[in-house]
């Protein structure tokens, strides 16, 4: 199997990187400064170049509150260079692997996602997401699009390294308890991206940590683990506005997934130790 990376340089992107070597992939990684998405002579020439069997596009937008204000360039990665990604790999005969948000959905569900619920975004965030979804749905002969939800992993700022570095300077948090999802690992993630590509099994994923909670119920999972001695309130969102509105409970069902892959993904409780202990925070 030879892959070709785009988005190289971030924390999925390092990851997927890594495991497809480990597996004894030809692999191909390039970060945004070697290849940018949205230059779509780029791409071209980097699959036809590269011929490989798979495009794993790991680059994205992920300024949620900036998109409020950027949205063109939110547009441009998330959307726009999709459909250039899509039509290249088409092209180059390569299959195409996307990822996708909990953010596509509007948080009023009382149970989680699957892959027949209609999204309906609530930020230009969610929006550009979606235009990349549509995308890959309208133009990509054989592809994996996977939506999964607040992504962790060695490598870039996420909410894990955020807790561990406002408890590092606070003796008092306060994090939110009214939005509740899944935490994913990368490398939970990327194991299973790479188990599901084997299959040939091509279509609509969502791939998320196993199990669900708030903000805060991660945040403390963390602090205790990491042994701070500080207080932990609960917040509600309207206490700390935000330019974006993110949806309120956003767990993605994994069915369909969990089928053909043959089993869950482990616990968000367990890939958020490991990482934990990847990162030297616990012993
Ligand atoms: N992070 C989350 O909580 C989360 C939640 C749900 C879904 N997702 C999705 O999961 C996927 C992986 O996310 P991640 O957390 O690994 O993101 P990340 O750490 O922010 O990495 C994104 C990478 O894309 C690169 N990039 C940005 N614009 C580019 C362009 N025009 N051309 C080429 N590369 C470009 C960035 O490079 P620079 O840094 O040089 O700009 C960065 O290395 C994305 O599709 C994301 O939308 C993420």
């Amino acid at each position: 199997m030879k892959v070709m990376i785009t988005g190289a340089g971030g924390q999925l992107g390092k990851e997927m990187a890594a495991q497809a070597a480990m597996r004894g992939y030809d692999t191909i990684p390039f970060i945004s400064r070697e290849l940018d998405i949205t230059h779509s002579g780029s791409v071209r020439d980097a699959i036809f170049r590269c011929h490989p069997d798979a495009v794993i596009n790991c680059a994205a937008y992920n300024a949620v509150d900036e998109a409020e204000r950027e949205w063109k360039r939110a547009f441009l990665v998330n959307g726009l260079a999709v459909r250039n990604l899509a039509l290249a790999a088409n092209e180059g005969g390569a299959i195409l692997v996307h990822y996708s948000t909990d953010y596509v959905f509007d948080g009023l569900s009382t149970r989680p996602y699957t892959i027949a619920d209609r999204p309906n975004p609530l930020s230009r965030y969610g929006e550009s997401k979606l235009l990349g979804e549509q995308a890959v749905r309208d133009h990509s002969r054989r592809y994996f699009l996977i939506r999964t939800s607040w992504v962790f992993g060695p490598g870039n700022t996420n909410f894990a390294q955020k807790v561990i570095e406002w408890s590092r300077q606070n003796d008092r948090l306060k994090i939110v308890d009214d939005q509740v999802s899944s935490p994913t690992s990368t490398r939970d993630l990327a194991g299973a991206t790479l188990d599901l590509l084997e299959t040939g099994k091509f279509g609509l994923y969502h791939l998320t940590n196993s199990g669900s909670c708030s903000r805060y119920e991660w945040a403390k999972y963390i602090l205790d683990a990491t042994g701070w001695k500080g207080v932990l309130l609960p917040a509600r969102s309207e206490e700390f506005p935000t330019p974006a509105r993110r949806p309120a409970y956003s767990v993605l069902d994994n069915f369909g997934a969990a089928e053909v892959l043959g089993h869950d993904l482990p616990l968000w409780e367990d890939a958020t130790r490991a990482y934990l202990e990847e990162m030297g925070e616990i012993p």
